[in-house]
């Protein structure tokens, strides 16, 4: 799985007949023990194989959750009930795992905003980037399936808010719908079809995860410079025990901080609502989904108006499905020459403000969509008489301030001639909901990748450190200066 040269000799009979049949031991001396790796990569580094922990735990947790779950729609909430009662360390299990979705996904969204910040999706690392998209989409959707197998309210109604999102789709939409549910309706079948998803798509993960490594193993790591390897000998140390040593250091850290929420706030990334069955007759006031699917929710339901032919409700589902998609083509929308942020000085600022968008569009999404994003600025709401002015025209009269403002209203009307012909409407208070927010923050959020196009082309990047020059580049220079022919 390496793209440079094997350093393994096989040192005994045994070694060297089964190197000639099956070189197993070369490989992962290749990859795990002796692959030339940057001297400079920082703890953001660390959590790639963070992930490939997380991955593990969510494998085994689930797989012996499952020997205890029942996908039925009369068994599942018992059946996770009794896991929590009754299976000996069952509510140790279902904690692991349900916290270790959540650490999954903050330690993806670390390693792709590190991604981001490095430049690393760019050439040669394109496949290695695409598949770590991959990855994260199925990890979307295996989280999305997990979440419905308790059967709790948010499970069960969650889902319909889901499923209906394919129903938008023109023409096919609701076939599709139909066919996702497995009938007209959430129920028995689509409960059974989601678990057998859920059970599939981890290790859907872990082959995409290997294929990850593999394209990542060819051209190398990135490093913080974001400068390339220029001398395996001088610029590389062996990943063991070098990286070894550093990852399982903050490996350790990261389940430090994992096991607090396990042992001391197991449910505070839930939701109450899901620890009430699932009830199709009585919808939560308030449906929202985890937090890491937040900020595309929020994407979601910013989109209230329609497009020309295109229906609010599909248009939304456009901008989401677009959120995720620009990630797949932005190793070619970022046209800068430069990887590394750091010598990037205007599109670092852009960054750090991309990074501030997305987790406030996550706020957007667990808020009520029609409700003030500051309170206080709130504006007051007020009752309209409109009448005939008796010129011809239209006269209004304003009152504000709860009960008595529709006394004063219902009185004035009365003081009114008959051909006034008056009428009354409220007007709701004016104010800056999160319905508006949001509508801000996805054009930032698009805005972003539309930015890394233009400002590529146009940036001055940062010199390069003296350190960079001379351990690095000098040596490109001088082979450079070498090769051109002399005046
Ligand atoms: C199960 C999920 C994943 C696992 C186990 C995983 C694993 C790894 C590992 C072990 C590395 C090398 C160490 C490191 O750079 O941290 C790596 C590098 C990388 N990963 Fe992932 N990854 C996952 C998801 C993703 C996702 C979702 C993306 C982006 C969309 C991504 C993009 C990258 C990139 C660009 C690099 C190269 C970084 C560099 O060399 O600067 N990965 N990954």
């Amino acid at each position: 799985m390496s793209g440079h040269e094997s350093s393994y000799t096989p040192t005994n009979a045994f070694t060297k007949w089964l190197d000639s049949r099956l070189p197993l031991v070369r490989f992962a001396q290749d990859t795990a023990i002796n692959f030339p790796t940057p001297k400079n990569l920082n703890y953001w580094y660390t959590f790639g194989g963070i992930l490939a922990v997380c991955l593990v735990i969510q494998i085994v947790t689930g797989v012996i959750l499952a020997m205890h779950y029942e996908a039925s729609v009369d068994g599942a909430f018992a059946s996770v009930e009794r896991i929590m009662r009754d299976v000996p360390f069952g509510w140790l299990l279902r904690y692991i795992h349900a916290n270790g979705a959540s650490m999954f996904f903050l330690a993806v969204y670390i390693h792709m905003f590190r991604g981001l910040y490095y430049g690393s999706y760019k050439a040669p690392r394109e496949i290695l980037w695409i598949l770590g998209c991959v990855i994260y989409l199925l990890m979307m959707g295996t989280a999305f399936l997990g979440y419905m197998l308790p059967w709790g309210q948010m499970s069960y109604h969650g889902s319909n808010v889901i499923t209906g999102l394919f129903g938008a789709i023109p023409l096919v939409g609701e076939s599709i719908q139909t066919w996702l549910m497995g009938g007209p309706s959430i129920g028995n079948q689509t409960l059974q079809r989601f678990f057998a998803l859920h059970y599939l798509l981890p290790f859907m993960i872990a082959g995409a995860v290997v294929l990850h490594v593999w394209a990542l193993h060819v051209p190398g790591n990135n490093n913080p410079t974001g400068v390339e390897v220029q001398d395996v000998k001088k610029d590389t140390v062996p990943f063991h025990p070098y990286y070894t040593v550093k990852d399982a250091f903050a490996i350790v850290i990261f389940l430090i901080m994992f096991a607090v929420f396990v042992f001391y706030a197991p449910n505070v990334l839930g939701h109450a609502d899901n620890y009430v069955e699932a009830n199709p007759l009585v919808t939560p006031s308030h449906i929202v989904p985890e937090w890491y699917l937040l900020p595309f929710y929020a994407i979601l339901r910013a989109i209230t108006f329609d497009l020309g032919p295109i229906p609010a409700k599909l248009l939304g589902v456009i901008f989401m499905f677009a959120a995720i998609a620009v990630l797949f083509i932005l190793p070619w929308l970022d046209t800068s020459k430069v990887k590394s942020m750091r010598y990037r000085p205007v599109a670092k600022q852009f960054f750090f403000g991309f990074v501030a968008v997305c987790l406030l569009l996550g706020w957007c999404g667990a808020a009520n969509p029609d409700d003030a994003v500051i309170p206080a600025l709130q504006g007051e709401a007020k009752l309209v008489v409109s009448y005939n002015d008796g010129n011809g025209g239209e006269a209004t009269s304003e009152y504000k301030g709860g009960s008595e403002a529709y006394v004063d209203a219902r009185r004035f009307m009365e003081g009114l001639p008959e051909d006034a012909n008056a009428s009354i409407s409220a007007v709701p208070a004016p104010t800056f909901a999160f319905r508006h927010l949001s509508l801000i923050l996805t054009f930032c959020y698009f805005g972003f990748f539309v930015l890394l196009f233009f400002l590529g082309l146009t940036e001055k990047p940062k010199e390069l450190p003296e350190s960079i020059h001379k351990s690095v580049l000098k040596r490109h220079k001088d082979a450079d200066a070498a090769a051109t022919p002399a005046e």
